[in-house]
Order: structure tokens, then C-alpha cells, then sequence
């Protein structure tokens, strides 16, 4: 399959998550470190959002002083993903959220910003934000997290409906190798209506690289079982993955997946033992309704309250 073109300039496939750094003065210096080492290895990408660290900034902080170090002058070699809290998503708020993480990031622009999920505020809010941000050249691009097709199509028609500037032009969900959903037919859909899809979780926070399988694999080729889950993520041609670590030697390595092909053998080996199940249902219009529905109905049983809250209604963000 060619790779379609998302119109987003991304500077490669594996950037750096920062979800749980910025949250103890004690680790302050050695995550800012971490940063700053993973600008220097060669990352390019950093996915972050106002929500991570301490609830409020604490992730955007340390790369911040992680971005002086690195250099101010480089920034434009730079792709910084931030997000809006989503009870923030008001006009008001979207724009008022955006300036602060810029201000903490210190990097003057965000390249992409994201609604970090649907919540309260009706998408016509949270696009009318987004417009003033791309207008004042706040943000290069925005987008969406943990949108279901639904999601998506109700967004693309706000967009039309308000004749915005700028079209939301990326989708970040969870994608491990354990959790396939995304290959029912979701990604497809992505594909066909220009949102970039961005993986998160993509080692299963931590758990895969632990896995019999992928250390099994990986031995047998002289890398880890981090990277095999990271290039299994990879063999879609487009998807883009956010690992996150805070251990220089972790990180090194996992930036070094971009080098891993994983050869057909190994994905059978892989799909013995992480089925996509039910496989005759990729792509079935039925299936995807039928999780849309569920999807709703958790959402309003399990209304994100607080900024509190560190956690989704889809888990850890
Ligand atoms: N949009 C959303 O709602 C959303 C939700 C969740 C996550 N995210 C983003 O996606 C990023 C990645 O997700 P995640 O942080 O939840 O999980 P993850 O990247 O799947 O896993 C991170 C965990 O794995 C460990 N780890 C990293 N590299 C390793 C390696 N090579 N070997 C062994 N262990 C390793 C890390 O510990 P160390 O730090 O100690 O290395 C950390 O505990 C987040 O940081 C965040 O930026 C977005």
C-alpha cells in the first residue's frame, strides 16, 4: 500500500511520549536529561499534552528546559504535539490551554494540537478555538485522540459546517499489539479521510517488552522485545509511534526500531499468538457500528469530572 500523504511534514515515525514525566521534584533533572538526551540522539518528535506530569504542566515544563537546552534556534527542526484538556475545549478554553502549554514549552508554536478526547463541550467550541489558533499561527496543524469513526465523521462535518481554516489531519489511539482494534476497519477509514494515525501505548506501557514472544524474536535477531513490538506497529505503512522513556539507554533503543523489518515468518509468529480476531469482521461496517455504540454508552456512564482525573474514559493518557 503507498502511504498516504497527511500534508504534516512529520520528521519520522518514532517520536518521544512523555505521559508520567514532570510529576516529582525529585526526578526533575534526570527526566529533563532524558529529554534533552533524546533531542540530541536524534528524536525529532515529542508527543505531549497539558494533563501530563503533575496535572497541570508538569510534563510540558521539563521539556521546556529541555528545548532551551537543546537550543532555541533549532526549534524549526522540531514536531511538538501538545493537547487540550478536553474539559478545557471551549473556545475560550482551547485557546487559553494552548498559550499556556506554549508558554511552558517555550517553543513559540505547537505543530500539531490535538482534543486530548471527546468531552463535554460540543466540537463546534473546540473547532472555533482551534481556528483562532491557527489564524494567530499558535498551531501548524490539529487534530483529534481517541476518536472512534464516528467521532471523526461528526467532526469533519462540524468542520464543514463552520468552514474552518484548517481540517483535523491526525487521530491518536492506542495501538499495541494487543489491542488490534484499530485494524477494524478504523484505520482504513483514517486513511480514506486524511487523519494521520499516531500510536500510543505501543509497548503496552512496558508490559510487551517483558513478553516470552518478542524477547524470544528478538534474541534471535540481536535486538529486544521493545523493538520488535515497536516495529510490528511500524509494518503499517503510515502509523506513527510515541514510546515513551525516560532511560537513555531505553530510549536509544527504542529509536532504533525504525531499522527493524520484521519478516513475514515472524508475523505469522506474532499472529499465532496476538490474533486479530474474528478477522472475517476487518472492515465490516456492522462491527464498527456495534463499537461505536459501546463506545457511547461508556462515555456517558463514565463522564471524565476532574482535572484531577488522570485517567480516560479509553484508559491511561
Ligand atoms: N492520547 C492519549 O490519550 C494517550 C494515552 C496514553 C499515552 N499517550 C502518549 O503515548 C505515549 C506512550 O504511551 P505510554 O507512556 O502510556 O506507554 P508505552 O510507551 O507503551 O510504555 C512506556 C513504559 O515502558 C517503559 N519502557 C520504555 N521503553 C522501554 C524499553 N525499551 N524496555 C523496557 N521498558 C521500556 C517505560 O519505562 P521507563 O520510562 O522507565 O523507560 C514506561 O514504563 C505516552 O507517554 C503519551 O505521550 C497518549
Amino acid at each position: 500500500m503507498n502511504s498516504p500523504n497527511y500534508n504534516l511534514s512529520l520528521p519520522g515515525r518514532i517520536g518521544l511520549g512523555t505521559a508520567g514525566i514532570g510529576g516529582s521534584a525529585e526526578r526533575h533533572d534526570q527526566e529533563v536529561a532524558a529529554v534533552k538526551f533524546a533531542l540530541d540522539f536524534g528524536y525529532r518528535m515529542i508527543d505531549t499534552a497539558e494533563i501530563y506530569g503533575d496535572g497541570a504542566g508538569g510534563a510540558e515544563r521539563i521539556i521546556g528546559s529541555a528545548l532551551k537546552a537543546f537550543g532555541a534556534a533549532r526549534r524549526s527542526e522540531l514536531f511538538i504535539i501538545s493537547k487540550v484538556w478536553p474539559d478545557n475545549a471551549t473556545r475560550a478554553g482551547t485557546v487559553k490551554a494552548c498559550e499556556a502549554s506554549i508558554e511552558r514549552l517555550g517553543c513559540k508554536y505547537l505543530d500539531l494540537y490535538l482534543i486530548h478526547w471527546r468531552g463535554p463541550h460540543a466540537f463546534a467550541e473546540t473547532l472555533r478555538g482551534f481556528d483562532e489558533l491557527l489564524e494567530r499561527k499558535l498551531v501548524r496543524n490539529i487534530g483529534v485522540s481517541n476518536f472512534d469513526i464516528d467521532d471523526m465523521k461528526e467532526w469533519r462535518r462540524e468542520e464543514r459546517r463552520l468552514g474552518v481554516r484548517g481540517t483535523a489531519k491526525a487521530n491518536e489511539t492506542s495501538y499495541r499489539l494487543d489491542r488490534r482494534g484499530n485494524e477494524y476497519g478504523q484505520f482504513v477509514w483514517q486513511r480514506a479521510h486524511g487523519f494521520q494515525p499516531i500510536a500510543y501505548c505501543p509497548l503496552g506501557q512496558g508490559e510487551l517488552t517483558r513478553h516470552p514472544l518478542l524477547m524470544e524474536l528478538g534474541r534471535k535477531r540481536g535486538v529486544t522485545a521493545a523493538q520488535i513490538a515497536l516495529a510490528w506497529c511500524l509494518r503499517e505503512p503510515d502509523v506513527i509511534v510515541i514510546p515513551k522513556s525516560a532511560n537513555p539507554q531505553r530510549i536509544e533503543e527504542n529509536f532504533r526500531a525504525a531499522d527493524v523489518r520484521l519478516s513475514a515468518e515472524e508475523l505469522h509468529q506474532i499472529d499465532q499468538v496476538f490474533p486479530l480476531r474474528h478477522r472475517w469482521l476487518k472492515g465490516n461496517p456492522l462491527l464498527r457500528h456495534a463499537r461505536s455504540a459501546v463506545r457511547r454508552l461508556v462515555r456517558s456512564v463514565k463522564k471524565p469530572a476532574s482535572r484531577t482525573i488522570h485517567t480516560s474514559p479509553y484508559g491511561n493518557i
